[in-house]
Order: structure tokens, then C-alpha cells, then sequence
């Protein structure tokens, strides 16, 4: 029997990466986002961070409206569950968050934290947002997870996409097994399951075998090949633009 196709979640943090390194509007990543469901991008991800490094607070609105589901990846702070309950995204994602990362680096300490996350979880599935929680295949933190009743986990692959990069087949297969046993167990605790950090053409490739996960986000490698994928064809047009300026002085 074939499978249900895989979701694919856009993230399009690092559209607003380059745009903020000059302070203005371009490029946009609504922009990127509209491109991103034209191409069939099932949703869209945004993470917005508390210190608004990329995605800001009007983006967050901008993208709310667009046609396809929005996934609003948040730290589990009184800021960010604000912002959520007014904007009401399709998803929240709650990722851990350390000003001095550069990026999500490990999974969420939901079994640690159960305490603090039952209400903040609660509040949100109260409010009708699909809650997901981005942790490590760890047993404990999927049992965490069930145990908060959030509809669904996002499985942290970055330290098996590293793996991968590196070339480490040791660790890479040990990353595998453990992604592997973990979606198993998470799906038979009824839990839906996505994954996503550092996934590449062939990791993406490889990971959609497994039957139980329903939806990748996927940014970074995105935004990079875009950038392989567009720069000739936008120096093109660069070279067109000169060149015709040029000709209507001559
Ligand atoms: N999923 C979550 C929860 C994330 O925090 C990120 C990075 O913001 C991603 C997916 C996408 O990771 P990458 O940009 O490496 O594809």
C-alpha cells in the first residue's frame, strides 16, 4: 500500500537572516514563503526568536495569513505564548532557545520540565494550536511528550544530519537507529510524528522511508541551494539591467 505523501514544512528563517543583515525590506521572506507553496511546500515554518535575529513579529502576522498552515517554532516563554494565542498559528513547535546559539542545537528537556510545559501545553491545545514538541529520539522524552498530550513531536535530526556531513558512519548509523526506534515509539504512543534540522537531499530522501513520520521542515539547505539554484539567473538579469542603461546613453 503506498504511503501518504510526506508533508513538507518550509522554513524560511534565513530569508530573514539576509535581509536583516542590511536592516531593510528585501528579501522578503513572505515573499520566499508565497514562492515556497507555489513550488508545494505544504506549510510554512517560522521560528521567531526573543532576540528577533531573523523572523520578526510583523512577519509573523504576514505569514498567518497566507494560504498555507503556518508553524511558528517558539521557545516556551509568557512572551511567546502571547504572541501565539493573539496570531493563533495552524502549529506551534516549542524548540529550547539560547541567545548565544546560532542555532536550535539540542532537543527540548521535555521530561525535565514537566512542570513547567503541562500548562504552557495546555493553554495552547486549549486555544485549538496543534502543539508540537522538538526533542531528541530519546525514550524518556517521548514519554514526556505523550505524558504533556502533545498531539505531535518534531524528532531533532541534526546530530545524524552532522554525522552524515562528517562522513562518521559509527555515529551516523547509531543517530539512525535511535531516530528509528524513536518514531516507532512515538507512534505507538499515538503521537504524530515530524523531524527536521540539518536535513539535505539525501537525508530527506532516507528519512521519508520510515512510514511513521508525516511531515520534514526543512530551511537551511533550502535557502543555501536557493542561492546555488538563483545567482547566475540573477546576475543575468543584473548584466540586462546594465546593459540596456548603458545603451540609452549611447
Ligand atoms: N525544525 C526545527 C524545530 C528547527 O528549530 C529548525 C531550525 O530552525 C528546523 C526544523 C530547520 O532546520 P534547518 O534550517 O537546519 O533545515
Amino acid at each position: 500500500m503506498a504511503l501518504r505523501q510526506l508533508r513538507l514544512g518550509v522554513n524560511i528563517d534565513h530569508v530573514a537572516t539576509v535581509r536583516n543583515a542590511r536592516g531593510g525590506a528585501h528579501p522578503d521572506p513572505v515573499t520566499a514563503a508565497k514562492l515556497a507553496i507555489e513550488a508545494g511546500a505544504d506549510g510554512i515554518t517560522a521560528h521567531l526568536r526573543e532576540d528577533r535575529r531573523h523572523i520578526r513579529d510583523e512577519d509573523i502576522s504576514r505569514l498567518r495569513a497566507l494560504s498555507r498552515p503556518l508553524n511558528l517554532e517558539m521557545a516556551a516563554t509568557g512572551e511567546m505564548q502571547a504572541i501565539a494565542l493573539k496570531t493563533r498559528p495552524h502549529a506551534v513547535c516549542i524548540v529550547p532557545e539560547r541567545r548565544e546559539e546560532r542555532t536550535t542545537e539540542g532537543g527540548l528537556d521535555a521530561a525535565g520540565q514537566m512542570t513547567a510545559l503541562a500548562p504552557f501545553v495546555a493553554k495552547l491545545n486549549d486555544a485549538g494550536i496543534r502543539v508540537s514538541l522538538f526533542i531528541a529520539a530519546e525514550a524518556s522524552q517521548i514519554e514526556a511528550a505523550a505524558k504533556l498530550r502533545a498531539p505531535v513531536i518534531e524528532i531533532h535530526t541534526g546530530g545524524w544530519c552532522e554525522a552524515l556531513a562528517h562522513g562518521d558512519s559509527a555515529a551516523s548509523d547509531r543517530e539512525w537507529r535511535r531516530i528509528v526506534a524513536g518514531t516507532q515509539q512515538a507512534a505507538s504512543l499515538g503521537l504524530e510524528v515530524h523531524a527536521g534540522h540539518g536535513l539535505t537531499y539525501e537525508s530527506a530522501e532516507a528519512i521519508a522511508a520510515l512510514p511513521q513520520i508525516a511531515e520534514l521542515n526543512i530551511g537551511h539547505f533550502l535557502i543555501g541551494e536557493a542561492i546555488s539554484g538563483g545567482l547566475a539567473a540573477a546576475i543575468k538579469t543584473m548584466r540586462a539591467a546594465m546593459d540596456r542603461g548603458r545603451a540609452k546613453a549611447s
